[in-house]
């Protein structure tokens, strides 16, 4: 893949708790090219976050403990970063916008306070008034009016919208080649978290950065990315260009889940997929989606399928395709 900017190769993380530990990321791999915007898709508990932590080194550990794999940003081996290297990384590399915008805030302190605060971290020692005008422009970047009544308030002072919009305005209070926006506006209704939609694709263009985008939302991510890679209890099992996903989807969870998103067509709303995310303590053996999957073979329960390329923009993890996996 040319000018790889963030490149993932089998992840493997687990969480210590009591009585053992949860298996919860079984080898991710994943990338994303500069400028790119790349879609994670998979439902509630499938491991999203946690990979997206993992990345940017702020995985708590413990309880999570990285059993194996490589993280590269611009070739530089994330996991081997000393604290130092992790802080410029976060400083100028990536930045994340969290799944909670009220979590993200401190309520204690006024917006001006915490934004100011990581202009400062992000540029370095600077006077207060460049700052504060820094703050300002931040804040009209991200479309908020009355930037200096905004200045002065305390997160509850604020709707979900501007709240999420803060979160976004303090994710890039410095430039930065990767943007991870973590179900940006899901607590919102659909036109607010449509607003901040738009605004992150306007960012990404403007400042030239590529984004992951992460949702459980079907619609959202056939609308705003390039290329999605779909997650399955903490693996990878399918991965296209947005289109091609949609038009031709070849996992049978991948399947499922689109057959899953409602229809304006008068067909209904379609049956959930029976069954729900295994138990971490102690996965399925080979393929973790077999105990759901109505096609599953022999060989799923004791082989985990490797990703496997259909064609150039499609690669698939499953034993139903690809002579390379039997
Ligand atoms: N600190 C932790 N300690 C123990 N288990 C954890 C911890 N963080 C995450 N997990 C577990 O890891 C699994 C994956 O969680 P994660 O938050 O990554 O999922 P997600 O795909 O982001 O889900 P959602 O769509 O709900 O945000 C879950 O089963 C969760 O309980
Ligand atoms: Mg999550």
């Amino acid at each position: 893949m040319q000018d790889v900017l963030l490149d993932v190769q089998d992840l493997v993380v687990h969480f210590r708790v009591y009585g053992g530990y949860l298996k919860v990321l079984d080898g991710v791999t994943l990338q994303v090219r500069s400028q790119e915007r790349v879609g994670l898709v998979g439902e509630t508990g499938c491991g999203k976050t946690t990979t997206m932590k993992t990345i940017m080194g702020i995985l708590p550990q413990p309880p999570g403990v990285i059993r194996g794999g490589r993280i590269f940003f611009r070739g530089q081996n994330v996991l081997a970063m000393r604290p130092q290297e992790l802080e410029r990384l976060r400083r100028s590399g990536i930045s994340m916008i969290f799944q909670d915008p009220t979590a993200a805030l401190n309520p204690v302190f006024t917006i001006g306070e915490q934004l100011e605060d990581a202009i400062r971290y992000a540029l370095g020692r600077t006077d207060h008034a460049s700052i504060r005008e820094r703050a300002i422009e931040t804040l009209r970047s991200v479309a908020l009016p009355d930037p200096l009544r905004i200045l002065e308030s305390y997160p509850v002072q604020l709707s979900g919208g501007m709240r999420q919009r803060v979160c976004i305005a303090l994710a890039l209070a410095s430039p930065k080649e990767l943007l991870i926006a973590d179900e940006p506006g899901t607590s919102l209704d659909v036109t607010i978290q449509d607003q901040i939609l738009r605004l992150i694709h306007r960012l990404a263009e403007d400042r030239k950065m590529a984004v992951i985008l992460i949702s459980h939302s079907l619609g959202v991510i056939r609308e705003w990315t390039e290329r999605v890679y779909v997650m399955y209890a903490g693996t990878i099992v399918e991965e296209a260009v947005t289109q091609e996903l949609f038009a031709q989807p070849l996992h049978p969870y991948t399947k499922a889940l689109i057959a899953c998103v409602p229809k304006l067509t008068g067909e209904g709303i379609a049956e959930g997929i029976p069954g729900r995310i295994p138990d971490y303590f102690e996965p399925p053996s080979g393929c973790r989606f077999h105990p759901r999957c109505p096609y599953a073979l022999d060989i799923c329960r004791k082989e985990k399928p490797k990703l496997f390329a259909v064609c150039e923009n499609h690669r698939v993890a499953c034993f139903l395709f690809g002579e390379e996996n039997r």
